[in-house]
């Protein structure tokens, strides 16, 4: 491992079905940025964020392991990135509760998830509350710089930098402060009703849908659009073609939403079928394993130096 590159971190919680916008929001982003080697990479899987959804224990596996297979289908090489689950490290947790001691609930409160669960009367359980502390966690232990994710995650980060700031301030200069990495094109990538494109919402494209997968979603998308052009179908072409490939057959098929939804089709399945075969041609159950354990021990090598820092910091060392 090079000490000297910058740090690019990125998690995802294990608590479903992968779809297009985790792929473009986020997972293009850190796979290029890592490929071209400009940057040291900790990429892992959320698992104990997604322990407040996700309360089955074969369910938890299985959605593990096809979160790591679909890192390395996206073009991840587990031998240049250190890939693995936050489980593995204990520190996230540990220093999650140090976090704690030094933030305020009113501050937690402000929260976008815990203000959406509330305006709808939700009971919150305390981890999705303490949910920024873990993030935070999982972001500083590794003096991580480069942070690729969604606009959702963008209020994450902005807690992480400030914990880090007020860490630093009332213990000395231990933790760097985080970059939101973001690109405002597709930052908020929208589903098939023209919402945000979430699993909560059942409005996603999986990334690895089959044909007849693609076909359904692509014939639910929302058409009530007003004008020539059917807004959801054109945002989420314009995920996979330029605006330039796709001013012809727009103007050709003018007011024509079945032909445009099913040029749609095309793209959306040429675009996901290689990526479709190398998910479902990935190593066995016992390969993914090891993967992960590899990359365990190096994530708990450098979390540990971190927590020696913090331990010591803090005067319980
Ligand atoms: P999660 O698992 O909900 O989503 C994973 C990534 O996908 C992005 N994303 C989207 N981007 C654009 N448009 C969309 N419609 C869309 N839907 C999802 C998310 O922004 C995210 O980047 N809290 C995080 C996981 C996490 C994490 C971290 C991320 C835990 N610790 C540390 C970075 C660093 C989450 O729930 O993402």
């Amino acid at each position: 491992m090079n000490a000297d590159k910058l740090v690019l971190l990125s998690g995802i919680k294990p608590t479903g079905e992968i779809h297009i916008g985790n792929y473009f929001g986020a997972i293009k982003q850190f796979v290029e940025l890592l490929n071209d080697d400009s940057h040291q990479g900790f990429v892992f899987i959320a698992d104990y964020h997604a322990l407040n959804f996700i309360q089955d224990a074969a369910e938890m596996k299985r959605l593990t392991r096809n979160l790591a297979r679909t890192y390395i289908a996206c073009g991840l090489d587990p031998e240049r990135v250190v890939l693995f689950k936050q489980s593995d490290v204990s520190a996230h947790t540990e220093l999650a509760w140090i976090f704690d001691t030094i933030t305020t609930m009113p501050y937690l409160m402000r929260a976008h998830a815990f203000k959406d669960a509330e305006a709808k009367n939700k009971e919150i359980v305390v981890g999705t509350f303490n949910y920024p502390m873990l993030m935070a966690a999982d972001i500083l232990l590794y003096n991580a710089s480069v942070v690729p994710v969604g606009q959702d995650q963008k209020q994450h980060i902005e807690y992480a930098r400030d914990t880090a700031e007020k860490f630093n301030r009332i213990f000395g200069e231990t933790f760097r402060l985080p970059e939101p990495h973001i690109l405002l094109d597709v930052a908020v990538v929208p589903g098939i009703d023209g919402r945000k494109m979430s699993k909560s919402y059942e409005n996603t494209i999986p990334l690895f849908a089959s044909r007849d997968e693609i076909t359904e979603a692509v014939m639910g998308i929302v058409t009530d659009s007003s004008g020539d052009r059917p807004e959801n179908v054109y945002a989420i072409h314009r995920l996979i073609k330029t605006d330039e490939e796709l001013a012809s057959l727009y103007e050709e098929h003018k007011g024509k939403y079945k032909a445009l939804k099913e040029a749609l089709i095309e793209d959306l399945d040429t675009f996901i079928a290689p990526m479709r075969e190398r998910f479902e041609a990935l190593t066995t159950d016992a390969e993914i394993d090891e993967i992960l354990h590899k990359g365990g021990a190096l994530a708990r090598e450098r979390a540990e130096a971190k927590m020696d820092e913090v331990r010591r910091a803090i005067g319980v060392r």
